[in-house]
């Protein structure tokens, strides 16, 4: 890609012996200090993909890299600002609130360069504005994943995706997934990229969804789970019925 990236392992917590042997290529998650990001760094570091923890703040990401790390012990992970954690591979995961996509975007304006995927999984709820979590709140660009298009370098590749997977049942490894994850964007070779990403998660099974735009409606099904988790006191996903067995063929 054209451009020096900082080790991966110097900092933080990392197990260098699983980092160095690993073929498999690492990820990063923006926002892995807060609920999803976390359960999905622990999910994807089970299959072996070294995690590079972002946050805004370089001790919170050596912190979270380390209680990971405990709970993971024969994984990979590294903690480093959102910037760096945004250099150190090829598909970033955004995962923090609404609230804070736009401005968590232009500081990483510098760090994301084309040909990236960004796989983004902001849902803008109106919980972010103090509203209910019912309820979405409307976004000029159409989504919250048009918008992170819209602010994202060119040539980085946004694709939107885990709207519907609940963090709680991503962070219990006891906890069966079997359930879909909703994947939008405009390339399709771009989302069986984030595909092939997600479905090393046991039990995830990726749908394409259709263009980018569709993200405003596989956004808002988030704010129908919360109603459904809240009336049964659990946390539902999605499974669709009737598709062919490959998806991605
Ligand atoms: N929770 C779920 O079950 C779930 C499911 C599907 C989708 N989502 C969506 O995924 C995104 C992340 O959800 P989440 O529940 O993981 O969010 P969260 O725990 O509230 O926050 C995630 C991270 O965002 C970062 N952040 C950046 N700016 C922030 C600010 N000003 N205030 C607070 N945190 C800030 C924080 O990391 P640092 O402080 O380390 O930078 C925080 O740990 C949201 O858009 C949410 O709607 C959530």
């Amino acid at each position: 890609m054209g451009r020096h990236r900082p080790s991966l392992y110097s900092a933080a917590v990392a197990t260098p012996s699983i980092a160095s042997s690993s073929k498999v290529d690492p990820v990063a998650i923006i926002g892995a200090s807060g609920a999803l990001g976390f359960g999905l760094a622990l999910r994807l570091a089970r299959t072996g993909v070294p995690i590079v923890i972002g946050s805004r703040d370089a001790e919170r990401a050596a912190d979270t890299a380390k209680r990971a790390h405990e709970l993971v012990p024969d994984a990979s992970f590294t903690g480093l600002d959102n910037g760096d954690a945004a250099r150190a591979a090829e598909v970033v995961f955004l995962s923090v609130p609404f609230r804070n996509q736009s401005e968590t975007l232009t500081n990483l304006k510098k760090a994301l360069i084309p040909g990236q995927l960004l796989i983004d999984a902001t849902v803008p709820l109106a919980a972010a504005v103090s509203g209910k979590a019912t309820r979405m709140l409307g976004v000029w660009q159409g989504s919250a994943a048009q918008q992170a298009l819209e602010m994202a370098p060119d040539g980085v590749h946004v694709v939107s995706a885990l709207h519907t997977i609940s963090a709680a049942s991503l962070s219990d490894p006891e906890h069966p997934l079997n359930q879909d994850v909703l994947v939008c964007g405009d390339s399709r070779a771009q989302k069986r990229r984030a595909a092939k990403v997600i479905e090393r998660i046991d039990g995830l099974r990726c749908v394409d969804c259709g263009k980018l735009e569709m993200a405003r409606t596989t956004e808002s099904l988030t704010a129908l789970l919360i109603s459904v988790n809240t009336r049964y006191k659990i946390h539902t996903g999605i499974h669709l019925t009737g598709l062919p067995t490959d998806l991605w063929e």
